[in-house]
């Protein structure tokens, strides 16, 4: 496996882009779907089977991780890939996003960046865009997150300036404190909200700094798709064809798709893992919530054509009566379901561009979804 994180672009259908990120943990063939394992389990899943389903990718979360259990301390228990035993690349998010959603009494300074309470005790912590980079590397963090801020919309313009232009200078800092390190990554984070004047000034500022890849983050946070597709129309022509580019915590397997048809390459969201857990599964005919009474008696699979035994080989009967008595079981199948049925997407999507052609495969896809499951 290479020494060095390299991107190679393969083919082009479009704007949707085939292609790997080859690094010393191994290739990530993209377009790639991420699983989200937020406090270094991806839950409800053996990390083998997460891996089985075709997940070339891990994601960690520095904020859950550093307040539990703590970073310095997964160093000194040799790293979070033994830790949790998953030897491929993983990939962390800074721990921004985490705290503006889930910590309380959060301030944040330019130069000393967050301070916040921890939602598990209460005790309160710093970091900076430096910290950021050191826990991300204590972690052994193969893919790092500059810090930023994630403005949520709709929001003022003089708030997401002045934001965006914050999360920029922190692009900086964080590179400098990254250093070089030739088989990993720090990627930058697009912001500047729903202002496509801001989108671009982000984008090219990052651009400027000549990083590994570009996230596109601050979306997906309450605006409509197709102000979020519009986003991704400004800003992705701003940012090198040559690096990837990965859209964060999104989203839908039509928001992917569409997101792939406008040169989005990489992807985490809790939507399969989370809906899973809540009896909600992704399936080549649209969702099914197994939670409904019309499942009560339906002997019939999720999907008999599905080679995922969670999908092939339990019925809907059995699912829904697992969902409405809360037991373990429910989560782990629907989850397994749903991450195969994603992987299954990607899978889909990389080999329609590899062969030029992405638009039917898309027209096919849909046409799957409205069928609808009965
Ligand atoms: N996850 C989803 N959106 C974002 C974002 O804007 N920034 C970060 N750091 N993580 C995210």
């Amino acid at each position: 496996m290479s020494e060095t994180f390299e991107f190679t672009l393969k083919a082009t259908d479009g704007n949707a882009r085939l292609g790997a990120i080859t690094m010393p943990r191994g290739e990530i063939r993209t377009p790639a779907f991420m699983p989200v394992g937020t406090a270094g389990t991806v839950k409800a899943m053996y990390l083998d089977q997460v891996r089985d389903l075709g997940a070339d990718i891990i994601l960690g979360n520095t904020y859950h991780l550093m307040l539990r259990p703590g970073a310095e301390r997964v160093a000194r228990l040799g790293g979070l890939h033994s830790l949790i035993r998953w030897q491929y690349p993983i990939l962390t998010d800074s721990g921004g996003f985490q705290v503006m959603s889930l910590a309380a009494l959060r301030q944040i300074d330019e130069k000393k960046g967050v301070t916040f309470k921890s939602h598990i005790d209460g005790s309160v912590h710093h970091m900076s865009p430096e910290r950021s980079i050191e826990i991300q590397g204590l972690l052994g963090s193969d893919i790092q997150m500059q810090l930023d801020e994630c403005v949520r919309l709709p929001a003022e313009r003089p708030e997401i300036e002045k934001s965006t232009e914050m999360s920029l200078r922190w692009a900086e800092r964080c590179r400098i404190a990254f250093g070089d390190q030739p088989g990993k990554a720090m990627f930058g984070i697009v912001q500047g909200g729903d202002i496509p004047d801001l989108r671009i000034r982000s984008a090219r500022g990052l651009a400027d700094l000549d990083l590994k890849g570009y996230a596109v983050g601050g979306l997906a946070v309450g605006e409509p798709q197709d102000v979020m597709l519009a986003m991704l129309e400004t800003t992705l022509p701003e940012l090198p064809t040559t690096k990837p580019r990965y859209l964060m915590g999104v989203g839908t397997p039509d928001d992917i798709i569409k997101s792939v048809a406008r040169g989005i390459d990489m992807f985490d969201c809790v939507m399969p893992t989370r809906a899973g857990r809540h009896g909600l599964a992704f399936t080549r005919r649209g969702k099914v919530n197994l939670r409904n009474a019309r499942h009560a008696e339906d002997l019939r699979p999720l999907d008999e054509e599905s080679d995922c035994p969670a999908a092939r080989d339990y019925s809907r009967a059995y699912l829904h009566h697992l969902v409405r008595a809360n037991e373990s079981l429910a989560g782990m199948l629907l989850t397994w379901n749903n991450l195969h049925y994603y992987q299954y997407l990607m899978q889909g999507i990389r080999a329609a561009i590899a062969e030029g052609r992405f638009a039917d495969f898309v027209g096919e896809t849909h046409q799957g979804w409205a069928r609808g499951d009965i």
